[in-house]
């Protein structure tokens, strides 16, 4: 049912754990299925991702997925950091059942909320960065409609 790559992010997830005093953090959830999802990022002022950090409370595909998730955004700058979709966080774990697609979006909105906060505090504007919901389902039912 799971890829090999799922598996491995699931059983060795990456950059788990927090950041003290990042420079953006977001959480988002899913009232659906009661998972939470938060992320940290270290953004020099450059505006390049140093470092990036996870916390899941979750299913293992929302673990696979803020593990690979971490792990495309990991150097790369902000306007790099919004093409990390959750299409290219499956692609990159060679898929999800469709009924794990979801908790895919939760790691693309998660790192948006984060770069959110980001911009908020410094008081810039990202481009193409909408704001992020608190809660997955209103995107899920945004694309179901
Ligand atoms: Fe909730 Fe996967 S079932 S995020």
């Amino acid at each position: 049912m799971y890829s090999e790559k799922v598996m491995d992010h699931f059983n060795n997830p990456r950059n788990m754990g927090e950041i003290e005093e990042p420079a953006g953090v977001g959480t988002v959830g899913n009232a659906k299925c009661g998972d939470i999802m938060r992320m940290y990022l270290d953004i020099d002022d450059k505006g390049v991702i140093q470092d990036v950090k996870f916390k899941t409370f979750g299913c293992g595909a929302a673990i696979a997925t803020s593990s690979m998730a971490t792990e495309l955004v990991k150097g790369k700058t902000v306007q790099e950091a919004l093409l990390v979709t959750n299409k290219a966080v499956m692609e990159a774990l060679d898929g999800l059942p469709p009924v794990k697609v979801h908790c895919s979006l939760l790691a693309e909105e998660a790192i948006h909320a984060a770069l959110w906060d980001y911009a908020k505090k410094q008081g810039i504007q990202i481009e193409g960065l909408k704001e992020p919901v608190e809660d997955i389902e209103e995107i899920v039912a945004e694309e179901e409609a």
